[in-house]
């Protein structure tokens, strides 16, 4: 089943505020056309998602969070709920990047209560990050970290026919590095991962309702290699998103 690809620009905490309204400005002139058959996602900072709603208002970029909290709502200082972000704009939301798993200490049982809460209460399509360091692929235990990660985050989930959920595969060795995992090595976690999506969902919904997409220091100069394998369904890009015209060629040659 042929699925449309998906690029998603994660500005992290990367951009200040005007830098990053400006950059929206940038993205929604350079893709006003030309990238129709595939979808693009962008994630900046909380903080600016309302104004970048507005200004992406009408065009063909969708709009997606860096992170979200797994309560409606209540006392929990500092975070914002899932609800918040459907008002602000967003179609998308990233969880457990593996960022916040290092500085945030967030963990897979925590990733697993936000995807719950995105699936039980809103109409937000989740982003879940998995991926190994390097001192356990080094180990040799690339599959086994894999394979746990999304039984802990997915285990137990029940999707309504209509809920899609993007898998992300970042290895943590490759964000930021410029060391970009082979295409043919990631063909093959792609192949590990959905095959372990199977066991927990069934082929049929693996089929129509996940994507599955690889993420580390792609830009314009690799993405080539990525664009014929038959198990990626698109990008999310980090430092190569921060420039309109770089990201462009991205989604272009992907
Ligand atoms: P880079 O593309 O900068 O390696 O970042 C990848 C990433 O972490 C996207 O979420």
């Amino acid at each position: 089943m042929v699925k449309q690809k998906i690029i998603i620009a994660n500005w992290k905490m990367k951009l200040d505020m005007p830098a990053s309204l400006a950059l929206a400005k940038e993205y929604q002139v350079k893709f006003k056309s030309g990238t129709e058959d595939k979808e693009v996602v962008v994630c900046p900072a909380t903080i600016v998602i309302a104004e970048i709603n507005k200004i992406l208002a009408g065009g063909k970029i969708w709009l997606g969070a860096q992170n979200v909290f797994w309560e409606e709502r209540g006392a929990y200082t500092g975070e914002i709920s899932v609800k918040m972000l459907e008002q602000a704009g967003c179609r998308y939301v990233i969880i457990g990047h593996s960022e916040r798993r290092q500085y945030l200490l967030e963990n897979y049982q925590m990733i697993h209560q936000k995807l719950k809460e995105v699936l039980s209460d809103s109409r937000l399509i989740p982003i879940v990050c998995i991926g190994e360091t390097l001192k356990e692929k080094e180990a040799g235990k690339r599959d086994y970290v894999i394979v746990d990660q999304l039984q802990q985050a997915l285990g137990g989930i029940q999707l309504l026919s209509q809920q899609q959920v993007i898998i992300a595969y970042e290895p943590v060795w490759a964000i930021g590095t410029g060391q970009v995992i082979t295409p043919l090595d990631a063909e093959n976690m792609h192949e590990i991962i959905r095959a372990s999506l199977v066991d927990l969902f069934g082929i049929d919904i693996i089929n129509k309702q996940f994507r599955i997409i690889y993420g580390g220091s792609v830009d314009s100069a690799n993405v080539a290699g990525f664009s014929e394998l038959d198990n990626i369904d698109g990008l999310l890009v980090g430092g190569a998103s921060l420039k309109a015209e770089e990201f462009l060629q991205i989604v272009k040659k992907l």
